[in-house]
């Protein structure tokens, strides 16, 4: 079983979270679930505001989700398993998570907006990169 976190956390929140998984031997921690933030869109603000609460998912979440991400693998053993998720678009978005210390990553967003073929496209560029866990060639 892993626990999926929300980027909405803070960073006492997010470091609670990591002992407590570890404490009860949770298999890994999926970072990060949509976010309730509604800060550095580009939409008109009257447009956000009809659309109403609800999770936000895709671009607007990148740069949060692999904070939390590296905030998590800070927390955890070298070992445990951490799924990166949010705002993944690209090969350098995925590659960037891997050098992040991702052990898999996710996208639910992009996947949706680019077809069937896009997890392929995204694995198939990583290969060409040689991109793995730990490395930085984003
Ligand atoms: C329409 C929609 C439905 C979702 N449903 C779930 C769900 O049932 N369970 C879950 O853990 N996450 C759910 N998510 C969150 C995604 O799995 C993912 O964590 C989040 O969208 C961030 O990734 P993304 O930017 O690649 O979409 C959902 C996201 C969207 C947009």
């Amino acid at each position: 079983m892993l626990v999926k976190i929300a980027p909405d956390l803070d960073d006492a929140a997010l470091d609670a979270v990591c002992a407590l998984a570890l404490e009860i031997g949770l298999a890994g921690i999926i970072a990060t679930n949509t976010t309730v933030g509604r800060e550095g869109l580009t939409t008109d603000a009257a447009v956000v505001e009809a659309a109403g609460a609800g999770g936000l998912s895709g671009a607007p979440l990148r740069e949060r989700s692999l904070q939390v991400l590296r905030r998590v693998r800070a927390a955890v053993p070298e070992d445990f398993c951490v799924i990166a998720v949010g705002g993944i678009d690209t090969a350098a978005d995925a590659a960037e998570r891997l050098a992040a210390g991702a052990t898999l990553v996710q996208g639910y967003t992009a996947f949706l907006y680019r077809g069937p073929f896009w997890a392929r496209q995204i694995t198939r560029s990583l290969a060409r990169r040689g991109a793995t866990r730990g490395t930085a060639r984003a």
